[in-house]
């Protein structure tokens, strides 16, 4: 695992105390209330941010439906310049962004794919096209064209708040709407950072506004708000159920991305020198705190003994600590999510797991400062089971058997999830024929994820089933963020 020596970071010379970005304006929360945001691997305080509420939700909307006449009729080509001006800053200032995600999220600092992620979004800007329509008189024109929704909202969650305001701010406003974001309490401050950057390189004020604040409070505003004309959420089920009521009751549709228990389906001929590290990175990475975390291995029956010796080896040499010590994993995020992983780790036990590595909280310095728990491997694990089932977000593999495809597709597609998978085998044959069966957003052969910096460009990324709906990149994520309108004229 890469880790690269950690700079010293001062947030205060990056952002200013205590304000979110309304309509170009740093300002506090109308209540002037503000919410601590903690280093999770210290318990220090790092910064002070507004503790939003729905009135500064409703300032931040109204401050985007100023901006968004203009905005709108800004050439693609000139929004799609400004987006391009952006991501050279990003580029610019590529260290104090990863290590403002590192220090507010806790991880070792790696390398970044978000300028890149910006630049082909700015890109797609001047690339949305419309249809033009048969008609049945040569006197008429009959065409589509793609407007933009008008302004829209998104709630991220802590765990990777850098790509995801990428995601989330940088296509609608592409292709020509505003948009309020909602970053999560727990780790705010990349996204103000990108905002601010986002605004010296030019973007008119209010067409990136963000409230930060509790989910509960100014989260639950946006999507509540009758100016807002679509959503997006990642974050858990029961929140992306909460927001998906309120954008019922608002009539708005909305892009949900709601995590996994994603499969690692390792096939009798798999090569085991390229999985392992593989596996393990998966949910080491970001201590398991990722949606597309593998968190499953189905391993053939022949294969088992050798694999769980490996992946055991694996385990062990994972360094924990601080994030700006040469470690490959730093603590959870917060006590909750603390709490959390720790009850699955008994649950893992009563139901009959066998732990092969960790199992429990590190104790000592510098451990007792932050929340960290020992990356932990559950062997003989079976589907029923709830560490087989629902989405730890912590250090924690599970290992399943099966004997033959079939049983093995069926536990893969056996959980209420279908975000990412991953299938290790030499035999092109069924590698295609999994790719195919395997119900997820994302199927990936003899690699993670889109493949990393050597992978495919622009993937899709999204969920099957309860991992939600809707597409961040791909071909046609600008789209998404449009509405057709058919135009029909008549110069006959
Ligand atoms: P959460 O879903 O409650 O928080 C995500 C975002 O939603 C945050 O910005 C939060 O402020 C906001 N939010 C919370 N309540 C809200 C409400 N009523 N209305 C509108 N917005 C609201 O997730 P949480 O509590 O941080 O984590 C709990 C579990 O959720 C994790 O253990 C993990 O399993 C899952 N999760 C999945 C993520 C993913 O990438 N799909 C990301 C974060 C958490
Ligand atoms: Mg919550």
């Amino acid at each position: 695992m890469t880790t690269i020596a950690p700079a010293p970071l001062d947030v205060a010379a990056l952002l200013p105390d205590g304000a979110h970005l309304i309509g170009g304006e740093w300002v506090p929360a109308r209540s002037r209330a503000t919410l601590d945001v903690v280093n999770p691997a210290t318990g220090a305080v790092l910064a002070r941010v507004p503790r939003g509420t729905a009135e500064d939700v409703d300032d931040a909307v109204r401050a985007a439906e100023a901006a968004l006449p203009a905005w709108r009729d800004t050439s693609p080509a000139t929004r799609g310049e400004l987006l391009h001006r952006w991501a050279e800053s990003v580029r610019e200032h590529d260290d104090e962004i990863n290590l403002l995600e590192a220090v507010e999220v806790g991880h070792p600092v790696g390398p970044s794919p978000i300028a890149a992620r910006l630049t082909y979004l700015a890109g797609k800007a001047d690339k949305v096209f419309g249809d033009t329509l048969p008609t049945r008189s040569p006197d008429v024109l009959g065409l589509t064209l793609r407007e933009p929704y008008g302004v829209v909202g998104a709630i991220i969650p802590w765990n990777a708040p850098g790509p995801m305001t990428v995601f989330n701010t940088a296509a609608p406003i592409a292709a020509g709407n505003t948009v309020v974001l909602k970053p999560a309490e727990d780790a705010p401050l990349t996204a103000l950072y990108l905002a601010r950057l986002a605004q010296e390189a030019g973007l008119p004020p209010g067409v990136l506004n963000v409230v930060t604040g509790y989910g509960p409070e100014a989260g639950a505003a946006l999507p509540a708000h009758p100016g807002i004309r679509r959503m997006s959420f990642t974050g858990s089920p029961a929140t992306g159920t909460a927001v998906m009521e309120a954008c019922a009751r608002n009539l708005i549709p909305l892009q949900l991305e709601l995590g996994g228990k994603s499969p690692q389906i390792v096939l009798p001929d798999a090569d085991l020198a390229r999985a392992v590290p593989a596996i393990v990175r998966s949910i080491i990475m970001n201590s398991g705190q990722v949606c597309a975390a593998g968190s499953r291995v189905l391993v053939h029956s022949s294969l088992h003994g050798r694999l769980v010796e490996m992946l055991a080896e694996g385990f062990r040499a994972v360094r924990v600590g601080r994030w700006d010590q040469p470690v490959d994993m730093g603590p959870l995020i917060n006590a909750r999510q603390e709490q959390r992983v720790l009850d699955y780790l008994a649950a893992g036990r009563e139901e009959g797991a066998d732990v092969v590595v960790g199992g429990g909280k590190l104790t000592g310095a510098p451990y007792d400062d932050g929340h960290f728990v020992e990356p932990t491997l559950f062997d003989r694990v079976t589907p029923g089971m709830r560490i087989a089932q629902e989405e730890i977000f912590g250090p924690v593999l599970s290992v399943l058997t099966y004997e033959d495809e079939e049983e093995a597709v069926a536990i893969a597609n056996g959980t209420r999830y279908g975000l990412t998978a991953t299938v290790w085998t030499r035999d092109v044959g069924r590698a295609i024929r999994l790719a195919r069966r395997v119900e997820a957003g994302q199927v990936a052969v003899n690699t993670v994820g889109d493949g990393g910096p050597a992978g495919s460009i622009g993937t899709p990324f999204g969920g099957y089933r309860h991992s939600g709906f809707g597409r961040s990149m791909g071909p046609d994520y600008l789209e998404d963020w449009t509405q057709v309108k058919a135009v029909i004229i008549n110069a006959g």
